[in-house]
């Protein structure tokens, strides 16, 4: 598995599995099966309402040796509504209990979106609304500055918790902002990247400042169809020059955007819950990509971004948040 050198030390598998929307009754058995197939990656959030299933799968994992604690990397992300610096230690505490681990490998700052505290007891996962039997259920805002969420996360690392810190969903003025002022440097940064939505100048200024980069949905659009924020017609893995592209080094198309992914400089975490995706998702690093085929991949950037709290807070939530504009 080829690794991204991390400048705190150690290194981040540059396949991962992602797990949001991986159903609770299957994520134990797919925690393991991935494991077997070669993952060492795992990306994890308490939003995803999935880690205790998680936990159970990681359980399995060590307990029959198919591999041990140091070699996996285990990701998690601190959500919206414990932003406040009292709550970050509880929800990584929970995190951790959760994942059954004694550490992570990184730990993210989900979004920069801070929201009203929805304590464990009365929502666990907390998700957007601050409470949806409300009527209207609303989105509420608590306007904590990232400053003081960081230095709660850079106490994490202190107390062993956590291995590195990192951000999600985050661009250049912020990350410019958090430099300015962080005594632990974040390690990752993880953002939507797929051939739609390139993002080469937010790369290309993490690679400046040694932060590495994680892509999320790197397949784009598939993720969001079933949700109703994208269509088949957007999927990339339907792009007529990457099924040219595919048919011309004889791999899926799904590997092709992949390969593009890893051959960049990212750090990939597809998602999947099917056998024959999981596996075909890590054959990644038996072949290469020409130069021409990445410029034509390249090219294919449209500026597609399919996660934009500007334009699904309001269309599910009620509240208009844009955070990129
Ligand atoms: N930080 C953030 O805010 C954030 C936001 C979104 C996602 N993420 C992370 O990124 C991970 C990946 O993103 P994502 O889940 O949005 O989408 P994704 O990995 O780009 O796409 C997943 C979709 O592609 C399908 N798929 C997987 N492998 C395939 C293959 N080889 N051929 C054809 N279809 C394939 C999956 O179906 P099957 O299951 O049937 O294979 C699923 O429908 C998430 O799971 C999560 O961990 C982070």
């Amino acid at each position: 598995m080829k690794t991204l050198t991390l400048p705190r030390g150690g290194s981040i598998p540059s396949v991962g599995l992602g797990f949001w929307k991986i159903d609770r009754d299957r994520t134990a058995d797919v925690t393991v099966e991935a494991v077997k197939w070669g993952y060492r990656h795992l990306d994890c959030a308490a939003d995803y309402g999935n880690e205790g299933e998680v936990g159970e799968g990681i359980e399995r994992v060590l307990k029959n040796g198919l591999c041990n604690r140091d070699s996996l990397w285990v990701t998690s992300k601190l959500w919206n509504t414990y932003h406040r610096p009292s709550h970050v230690g509880r929800a990584c505490r929970r995190t951790l209990q959760d994942l059954r681990v004694d550490y992570l490998d990184l730990y993210l700052i989900h979004f920069p979106i801070s929201l009203a505290y929805v304590p464990f007891e009365v929502r666990y996962p907390a998700g957007w609304f601050y409470d949806p039997d409300a009527k209207p259920p609303r989105m509420v805002h608590d306007p904590v500055p990232i400053a003081e969420t960081w230095d709660a996360m850079e106490r994490l690392v202190d107390e062993g918790l956590v291995r590195h810190i990192g951000i999600s969903n985050f661009g250049v003025s912020l990350i410019r902002d958090l430099l300015s002022y962080c005594r632990i440097r974040p390690s990752v940064l993880q953002v939507e990247s797929h051939p739609y939505l390139v993002q080469s100048k937010l790369l290309r200024y993490c690679q400046s400042e040694q932060i590495a980069y994680t892509a999320f949905s790197p397949f784009g659009a598939p993720s969001y169809i079933p949700l109703g924020m994208a269509t088949a017609q957007d999927s990339v893995m339907n792009d007529a020059v990457v099924l040219g592209i595919a048919k011309s080094v004889d791999r899926t198309p799904a590997q092709v955007v992949l390969r593009w992914g890893v051959q960049r400089g990212t750090a990939v975490i597809p998602k999947s819950s099917s056998r024959e995706h999981l596996q075909e998702n890590l054959q990644l690093f038996d072949f290469e990509l020409s130069e021409d085929h990445m410029a034509a991949i390249n090219a294919l950037n449209r500026h597609q971004r399919f996660n934009d709290p500007g334009v699904f807070c309001e269309q599910a939530f009620d509240c208009f948040y844009p955070i990129y504009e």
